[in-house]
């Protein structure tokens, strides 16, 4: 796709539903006991991975009403073997993968979880550790990749301090804790997203959270429930970024989730000096939702680290584009877990925006860049990865001449993405 830099930008978004809760709605609601109505679920690749692993599990999942979904739960171990395809295809999915793997060690049946080029690059020993030391039989290869094997087992609670920061991995471990016989606990080293336990809590699941530990109590049903998706704030922030740094520019982006442990971009748009306004619609639902509104900014640089990384860790490299536009430096440390994403997203990160003469220099855990070099629109590779397909477009849209973007893969999390990026920057 081409794309260059428009003269003025005004614009009124809604982006798509949030991907991680869409995941989460799904697995969730099949594995409690009746129909659920989910809302403005998100119908992405992604998310259709999930839904087609559940369907080959005998879940009935109906999309006939286009966003709004019905779902029917067959209970905590109502899963069916499906004799015509014994493995389960994730695709590109990592959370797909990784939540399935909690709960598939207590179904009556073997199964293989499998994924394409990118998933069988990505590190599952995260989670075989700890499902292991719970007694389940799963296995990886040698390396500790998919495709994954697992046999039934009965499981028994742990505590467990995780090593990484990853919700991924305590949801794996969370949902595991439904089926063990006595209470399971996780230890975070920095808050993650914090889905698994609002909408587990919000079925009747027991979950206490102390400090930076969460504990499960075993148990024997979930109940359904009905939700409304809020907007994905990972797929809010290619507009924010495109509004702050734009020269002329005013977006709203309307109906967004604003989860605390989702908005470390948004703190660290008013640390830099972003023209940015949040107006919070609800704290009724499971989840907040917020509109928001983003004028071109004077930005300034800044320096991301710590508890804030998995706050924002999806839209890293959307924030090095920010601090191509920002005075001085910005500086992302501890976030060595972009190298294990859909690609490693440090490198990718460097060469899309360093082809485009943007001053930047990997770090072993983040990057450097230096604002104030102009970009120049070029050939970019998304290598594949949604979030690098997304960083080279908005990119394109703020840099000097065309730009064109090649293996975007903007489906997995935003179907509608180019369309809207038309929309938006028409002059
Ligand atoms: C996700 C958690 C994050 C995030 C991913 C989705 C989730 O991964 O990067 O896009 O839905 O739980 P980790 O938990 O592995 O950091």
């Amino acid at each position: 796709m081409n794309v260059s830099r428009k003269k003025r930008i005004s614009a009124k978004i809604q982006p798509p539903a949030d991907k991680s809760i869409s995941h989460r709605a799904l697995i969730f609601n099949a594995i409690a006991d009746g129909k659920a109505e989910l809302k403005n679920l998100l119908d992405s690749e992604d998310v259709r991975s999930t839904a087609h692993c559940l369907s080959t599990l005998g879940i009935p999942i109906d999309w006939s009403q286009g966003k709004n979904v019905i779902i029917t739960g067959k209970g905590l171990r109502g899963f069916q073997s499906n004799e015509s395809q014994k493995s389960l295809d994730c695709n590109n999915s990592g959370t797909t993968m990784r939540l399935l793997s909690g709960i598939l060690p207590s179904q009556s049946f073997p199964t293989t979880l499998e994924g394409d080029a990118s998933l069988q690059k990505r590190p599952m020993g995260r989670i075989i550790e700890p499902l292991t030391l719970m007694n389940a039989n799963i296995t990886g290869t040698t390396s500790g990749t998919a495709p994954l094997q697992i046999t039934p087992s009965n499981l028994h609670g742990i505590t467990y301090d995780m090593p990484v920061a990853s919700a991924q991995v305590k949801s794996a471990i969370l949902l595991a804790g439904l089926y063990t016989n006595k209470p399971t606990t996780v230890v975070e080293s920095e808050p993650t997203r914090n889905h698994t336990e609002l909408m587990l809590q919000s079925m009747g699941a027991k979950i206490n959270h102390d400090n930076n530990s969460i504990q499960i109590e075993p148990s024997s049903a979930l109940g359904s429930v009905s939700l409304t998706i809020p907007g994905d704030i990972s797929s809010a922030a290619p507009w924010l970024v495109l509004g702050a740094c734009h020269p002329n520019a005013e977006i709203q982006i309307q109906k967004v989730g604003t989860n605390p442990t989702r908005t470390g971009l948004l703190d660290i748009l008013l640390r830099m000096g972003a023209q940015l306004e949040i107006e919070t619609i609800t704290d009724s639902e499971i989840e907040p939702m917020s509109n928001l509104l983003i004028r071109t900014s004077q930005l300034i640089g800044t320096t991301i680290a710590g508890e804030e990384i998995p706050r924002a860790i999806d839209e890293l490299p959307l924030i090095a584009l920010l601090g191509c536009y920002a005075k001085g430096q910005t500086i992302v440390r501890d976030a060595q877990e972009l190298r294990v994403k859909e690609s490693n997203r440090i490198d990718a990160i460097i060469s899309v925006l360093g082809a485009m003469g943007a001053k930047i220099e990997a770090t072993e855990d983040g990057f450097v860049v230096e604002g104030g070099h102009t970009l120049n629109g070029t050939l970019l590779d998304g290598q594949m990865d949604h979030r690098i397909g997304i960083l080279a477009a908005i990119a394109g849209a703020l840099a000097e001449n065309e730009t064109e973007v090649i293996n975007d893969a903007v489906s997995i999390s935003y179907p509608t993405f180019w369309n809207t990026l038309e929309k938006v920057a028409k002059v």
